[in-house]
């Protein structure tokens, strides 16, 4: 858990944030090992930002990767509590993540809260498991 945030915590320094200013890092550690980072990218035209969570999920179905392989994922920002994903990206890890993958939100003082997604985004829209 706290090697997983400390990737996390590298990868921040990766950040495009020229706008807000707030650095977000993510990684992500699949079964063979490998850790994929993920950055916050913002844009002129804010509404085309990508968080960091969302970042490191497709970097890591990029990489040929699938929910499957994802053993865990963390999440840092400089936050008084442990970073809390937006909406968005919950209800992207919510298609991209298994459903008892662990999540490690965390700070820059050494907080981590383990959630999975089912906790932070309940009775969720799921085409492909609910809808049929
Ligand atoms: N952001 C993330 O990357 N992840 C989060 O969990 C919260 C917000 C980014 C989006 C934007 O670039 C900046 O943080 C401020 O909202």
């Amino acid at each position: 858990m706290k090697n997983l945030v400390a990737e996390a915590i590298k990868a921040r320094t990766k950040t495009y944030s020229p706008y807000s200013n707030f650095a977000v890092g993510a990684a992500i550690l699949v079964k063979d090992g490998t850790i994929i980072h993920g950055v916050n990218i913002e844009n002129a035209s804010y509404g085309l930002s990508n968080c960091a969570e969302r970042s490191a999920l497709f970097s890591t179905y990029s990489s040929g990767y699938k929910k499957e392989d994802i053993v865990a994922m963390a999440i840092v920002a400089d936050t008084k509590k442990p970073v809390s994903p937006c909406g968005a990206c919950r209800q992207v890890i919510n298609e991209l993540v298994e459903k008892d993958t662990p999540i490690y939100l965390a700070n820059l003082k050494g907080e981590i809260k383990q959630v999975k997604i089912a906790d932070l985004l309940p009775y969720s829209f799921d085409e492909l498991e609910n809808n049929e």
